[in-house]
């Protein structure tokens, strides 16, 4: 019979650390000739300022959204009362991204957009899933009104320009199994953005790993299905959406960086592709979800 003891990781490849995880903790990752990779459970920007410059050689992410969810940890993203203060939570967190990257190193960028709340100020707790965390929504920001699409990738790929980033090109995810919507005046959402960022002008990008059709350069509109989310996860994106984002700016054996990793997709692929990574999580309970999937668990009898 199989026990809850024999529920063992067959091959243990990601290391997870409890905070503080800092430079001392995770100092086995950037040895010389090291492969390991790791999830630290913590606030991004705890473990991101304790770390050596230019260790990493991309970094995929995809921040939390804009008061979506609340998830009751404090040093959450997401939740700060204003459009600008959330801006600038994420550029601080982009900024230690930036120094930590190599000098030849890219980060991508995927972010959703939302509309102003027309009026409404909360949101009805999901009767479907009650252990999804209850929605906030803010006010309408100032200099918009009700109804406004926020224009948010492109008020955070402005300001991280501003603060020095090279904004190399901004990617339309277009979903053609999006779910369909309920509005009647405007077309129904359809993409999302990712952006691709250089910490300098020069930077690894290697076009002949990912080719177009016809063998052509690859083009700024990926069609990639969203997957049905089990865990109910906020915006995991699918694997195939990494893939060539670690193939045109990574090698086999380069460190990547995830410093919201969620249910540890970044990861995956990065281990799939021989890369090794550090994922940062601040929940316990996603960070456990992601090892889990990491260290491929399975039955022993
Ligand atoms: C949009 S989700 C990432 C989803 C991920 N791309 C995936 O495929 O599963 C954002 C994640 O950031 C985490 N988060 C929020 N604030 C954080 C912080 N300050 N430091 C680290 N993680 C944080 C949230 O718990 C959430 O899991």
């Amino acid at each position: 019979m199989l026990t809850q003891a024999s529920l063992l990781p067959v091959e243990r490849q990601v290391h997870i650390l409890p905070p503080p995880a800092g430079r001392k903790e995770l100092s086995f990752l950037f040895a010389p000739a090291a492969s390991s990779s790791a999830i630290a459970i913590s606030d991004s920007r705890e473990v991101l300022t304790t770390l050596p410059s230019g260790v990493f050689q991309a970094c995929v992410t995809s921040p939390p959204y804009w008061s979506l969810r609340n998830y009751d940890i404090d040093g959450q993203i997401g939740l700060e009362e204003t459009l600008d203060a959330y801006i600038a939570s994420l550029v601080d967190v982009f900024e230690h991204v930036r120094r930590t990257l190599r000098d030849d190193g890219t980060l991508w960028l995927n972010i959703g957009d939302s509309y102003t709340s027309g009026g409404r100020t909360w949101r009805a707790p999901d009767k479907k899933n009650p252990a999804r965390a209850m929605s906030t929504r803010p006010a309408t920001p100032d200099g918009l009104k009700p109804k406004d699409l926020v224009g948010v990738p492109w008020r955070l790929a402005f300001a991280l320009q501003a603060a020095g980033w090279y904004l190399r090109s901004d990617i339309i995810w277009h979903k053609p199994n999006a779910q369909p919507e309920s509005v009647k005046d405007r077309p129904t959402r359809a993409h999302e953005y990712v952006f691709l960022f250089s910490k300098n002008e020069r930077y690894l990008y290697d076009n002949q790993e990912v080719r177009g059709p016809n063998d052509r350069n690859l083009r700024s509109v990926w069609d990639i299905n969203t997957k049905p989310d089990p865990h109910a996860y906020e915006a995991v994106f699918p694997p195939k959406l990494v893939e060539p984002c670690l193939a045109l700016t990574s090698r086999p054996g380069d460190m990547v960086l995830d410093p919201f990793l969620g249910s540890g997709t970044a990861g995956l692929v990065a281990l799939r592709m021989k890369r090794s990574f550090l994922g940062i999580e601040l929940s316990p309970a996603y960070a456990a979800d992601a090892e889990r999937r990491l260290n491929g668990m399975v039955y022993r009898g």
